[in-house]
């Protein structure tokens, strides 16, 4: 079986690092498709924290449970990573209403770039849509316990990463 023939999504973001709302949408998506690509991307409205090698061990570690998901780091375009690794939906979660619009609108150029991609929205988790990586970085930065948030691993790589500020 070629991954054009299967079933997989991948499931692309900053992941700075990954959160247990993160974790939610790959556990629900692996009931969901045959196979799921973690792909960590870097986002050029949002000033990274974490190197991509870094985020990358933090989400295997957080993963380590779930060792069918896949996880790469790209440098690149989303739709490029798509041609690359020949696949064709994108899976986002969407936490609010608000998300809507500017997810509609990555969407559409998604499709522009790379034609025959479609990409599927899972909604957040109710009791867990109010967690963000930016919630967990500001939280923890400011000497708060942002634990409940995320798994271990995040966690700690976060409270390193305070201590050294
Ligand atoms: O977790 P985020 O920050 O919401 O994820 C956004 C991300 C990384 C998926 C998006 O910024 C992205 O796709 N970046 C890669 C560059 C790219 O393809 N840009 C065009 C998107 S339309």
């Amino acid at each position: 079986m070629t991954p054009s023939d299967k079933h997989v999504c991948v499931f692309p973001g900053s992941f700075d690092p990954i959160t247990l709302g993160h974790i939610d949408i790959i556990r629900r998506a692996r009931r969901l498709y045959d196979g799921v690509i973690v792909v960590i991307l870097r986002n050029e409205s949002k000033q990274g924290l974490f190197p991509l090698a870094q985020r990358k061990q933090i989400a295997l570690e957080a993963l380590s449970d779930m060792p069918d998901v896949q996880v790469e780091t790209f440098g690149g375009l989303l739709a490029d990573f798509l041609g690359y690794t020949d696949t064709h939906i994108i899976l986002r979660g969407l936490r609010t209403g608000i998300e809507f619009d500017a997810e509609h609108h990555n969407a559409l150029l998604n499709r522009m770039l790379a034609p025959g991609t479609e990409t599927v929205f899972l909604p957040a988790s109710p009791d867990i849509s109010h967690i963000s990586s930016s919630a967990a970085k500001e939280i923890t930065s400011l000497g708060g316990d942002a634990s409940s948030l995320l798994p271990a691993a995040s966690w700690e790589a976060l409270k390193k990463a305070a201590q050294r500020q």
